[in-house]
């Protein structure tokens, strides 16, 4: 499998009143096509950093980072928003839906955001997609008809509606109960095996267990880089 992300030397450094903070302190790091990988290490260590650098949200102090053949750190503002648009999906904690929008109007929004025009069959591909994941029954509902777990849905179909190459999650169901947080993941896992490349933040274990790698960051360094591929049986048939 051909390496979707490689980091080299990554460092990432914020100037607050005149000081350096040294969030991510030279990281090497590369995930292959069809991996499915937690992020994981304690609160300030520099996960959050970690992914909005990979998700071409915030540029890196120095080092490189190739999406793909590509080097990104070189890329102009308008050309990282290119491939955040086509290339990226994304899924937050807070979820991050607009509030007066249905359902479908939620998924259709990164390519209203890209200038696409909304035709007929793109219209039923949200539709499609909002079905995808359990909400056929609620597409013209509005996010506070809905419950958290519900909501995290309508942002993952959202995150599909350009079908990207990697998937990136900040704790995902670090809002949601223990069994709609297994709802999520196991649909994560889903979008993994049907060949979706994802990298997600979590500091619970019990969600890490789904992914396929685990890398922990301490103090911005990575710290431990294990495959977790050593699933009990009975968790593999979750
Ligand atoms: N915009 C910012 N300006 C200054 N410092 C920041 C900024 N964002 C994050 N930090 C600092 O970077 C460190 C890592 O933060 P973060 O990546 O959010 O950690 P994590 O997600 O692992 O909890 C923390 O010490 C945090 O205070
Ligand atoms: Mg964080």
């Amino acid at each position: 499998m051909p390496a979707i992300v490689r980091i080299v030397d990554l460092v990432k450094n914020y100037y607050l009143g005149g000081q350096t903070v040294h969030v991510l302190q030279g990281l090497n790091l590369s995930f292959d096509e069809g991996d499915f990988v937690a992020l994981m290490g304690p609160s300030g260590s520099g996960k959050s950093t970690l992914l909005n650098v990979l998700g071409c949200l915030d540029r890196l102090t120095s080092g490189q980072y190739f999406l793909g053949d590509v080097d990104v750190s070189e890329m102009s503002d308008d050309q990282l928003s290119e491939v955040r648009s086509t290339y990226l999906g994304f899924i937050f904690q807070s979820y991050n839906l607009l509030p007066q929008y249905t359902v479908v109007e939620n998924v259709e929004l990164p390519l209203l955001y890209q200038g696409i025009k909304l035709d007929e069959a793109t219209k039923s591909r949200c539709v499609a997609l909002a079905e995808l994941v359990g909400l056929g029954d609620r597409l013209d509902h509005r996010p506070l008809q809905l419950s958290g777990g519900q909501q995290q849905r309508v942002a993952i179909a959202r995150s599909l509606v350009n079908d990207p190459h990697l998937i990136l999650g900040d704790e995902p169901t670090g809002n949601l109960d223990t069994k709609t947080s297994v709802e999520i993941m196991q649909m994560l896992r889903e979008l993994n095996r049907s060949g979706k490349t994802i990298i997600m933040v979590t500091h619970e274990n019990d969600i890490a267990e789904w992914a396929r790698r685990v890398v922990r960051l301490r103090d911005g360094r990575v710290e431990s880089d294990v495959r977790n591929d050593t699933r009990t049986i009975a968790e593999m048939g979750r």
